[in-house]
């Protein structure tokens, strides 16, 4: 396959395109930029588009829809491409990566045997080690077991900056083996990083410019690193270490499960003022029929309590959640009492999905599946009082004053563009200077998944999130 490393003679590494294109979830996207620090070192640097890439790596996504065929098809497209370089004397190094790789394993080479190379998401670090071998090799190298070496260990440490905005791995994996997800198969058994090493990540991204860190993990309020001395740390405590990091303005974390907020979580919604007052919180059904059948470990009534205990703690806590329709065994009147929790919470943002049977999970050999129409009628239903709720909440933003991160310039000339404390975009006219900054907004209009202000000037008194009461939605 004529695909070396691009060491040149002194060791000093040649320059090599690298294409990602990275599907689904926010691990994954920090999954794409920790394969990019690897391979960094091998002289490989990103680029926009695979033409001319010297390796393409697709990150896949396994969790809902038809991931497969999604990737066939682009593998596809790629093949042309490969055969394009190969013919003008170049080489492409094609590698699937994430949870379709450690799904569908060989299956991949077998029905694209054009991919070089098939690894896991436990296994990206040794991605040098694959590349060198998939240039010596005839066949693909397939890497998809989840070793007892953890990866973690093995990353380099020089994290890519991300920008003001950043992701944090703290917590990999799930053993809560929900009906209808393949988390636990394609991510393995639940694992938390060290305190001490996910500290020392987020003092590298603060002083590559990051201001705001949103902590990872498929499960990550069941975070459980080790402390100093060996003590165990759960989340809580390790939200108050780093938020003890200077220049550290926000922190946030997701995603978790509703059986995981322990006392000490909840308390550092109240203490922590960095811990920013939005929290994603998946409840997928308000009927305790399904949420049994689904294995989610937990009643309707007992997810209420836990947000009164959140919202008792921090008043001005937002929540968003995530939803199916038609889990297998779903009736009109348990699709109801999702409705009516939905109408009894008040979410400010959600994600909603029709069920879609995942090969090897549970729920796909189950009986009583909905059918299509049905799943999709109470989506429909779901999204447009998820909806609803969205905007009434983006509304009672308006007259409010609040610290807004800004991130980026806006979409016209003189425009900045940044975040509020609930996540939502805020555009408002302002010097490009202050990127970076967080500065106090008066928020004069409210849209469906924005909000746009007024800049203050910065010496106006320190805004509170607290002091003012919500305009009526
Ligand atoms: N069908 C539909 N939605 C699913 N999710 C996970 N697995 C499935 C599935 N098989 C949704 C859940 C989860 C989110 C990340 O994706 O709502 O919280
Ligand atoms: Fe999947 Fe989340 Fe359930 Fe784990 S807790 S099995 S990641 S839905």
């Amino acid at each position: 396959m004529g695909l070396g490393l691009g060491m040149t003679a002194n060791g000093a590494a040649t320059r090599r395109r690298l294409f990602l294109r990275t599907w689904g979830c926010q691990m994954n996207v920090y999954d794409s930029g920790r394969m990019a620090d690897v391979l960094a070192p091998l002289g490989y640097a990103p680029v926009d588009a695979p033409e001319g890439a010297d390796m393409v790596i697709l990150n896949t996504c396994h969790i809902r829809e038809k991931a497969s065929e999604k990737l066939f098809s682009e593998l596809g497209r790629l093949r042309e491409m490969k055969r394009e370089r190969e013919a003008a004397g170049a080489g492409m190094v094609l590698a699937v990566a994430g949870c379709v790789a450690q799904a569908e394993g060989a299956e991949i080479t077998r029905r694209a045997p054009w991919v070089d190379i098939v690894l896991g998401p436990q296994t990206y670090h040794r991605l040098p080690e694959m590349v060198a071998r998939a240039s010596r090799a005839a066949g693909a190298v397939i890497e998809t077991e989840m070793p007892v070496e953890q990866k973690f260990d093995h990353l380099p440490e020089g994290a890519a900056s991300q920008g003001i905005t950043a992701f944090l791995t703290v917590q990999e994996g799930c053993d809560k083996f929900c009906s209808f997800c393949v988390v636990p198969y394609t991510r393995g058994a639940e694992y938390s990083r060290p305190a001490a090493a996910v500290l020392a990540e987020a003092r590298r991204l603060v002083a590559a410019g990051a201001r705001e860190i949103t902590l990872l993990g498929q499960n990550v309020n069941a975070y459980h690193g080790e402390g100093p001395g060996g003590r165990v740390w759960g989340l809580g405590r390790l939200l108050r270490a780093l938020a003890e990091i200077p220049d550290l303005l926000r922190l946030r974390y997701t995603t978790s499960h509703p059986r995981d907020m322990d006392e000490d979580l909840i308390a550092a919604h109240r203490d922590v003022p960095a811990l920013m007052p939005y929290l994603h919180l998946p409840v997928q059904s308000g009927s305790d029929r399904v949420l049994a059948a689904m294995n989610r470990g937990h009643t309707a009534a007992e997810f209420l309590a836990v947000v009164e205990r959140l919202r008792e703690a921090r008043p001005d806590l937002a929540l968003s959640s995530d939803f199916i329709t038609g889990h297998p065994g779903e009736t009109a009147a348990d699709f109801a009492q999702t409705m009516a929790l939905v109408e009894r919470v008040g979410f400010a943002g959600a994600y909603s999905f029709k069920y879609s049977p995942r090969p090897g999970t549970p729920a796909a050999g189950a009986p009583l599946q909905v059918p299509e129409a049905e799943k999709d009628a109470r989506l429909q239903a779901l999204q447009a009082l998820l909806r609803e709720q969205q905007e009434a909440f983006n509304r009672s933003r308006i007259g409010l004053t609040m610290p807004v991160l800004l991130t980026g310039p806006g979409r016209h000339p003189g425009q900045v563009a940044g975040r509020s404390p609930w996540l939502q975009p805020v555009h408002l006219l302002g010097p490009a200077a202050l990127i970076g900054r967080e500065v106090p907004v008066r928020i004069l209009a409210a849209h469906p998944n924005s909000l746009s202000g007024l800049l203050l000037a910065e010496d106006a008194p320190s805004p509170s999130l607290r002091a003012e009461e919500p305009a009526p939605a």
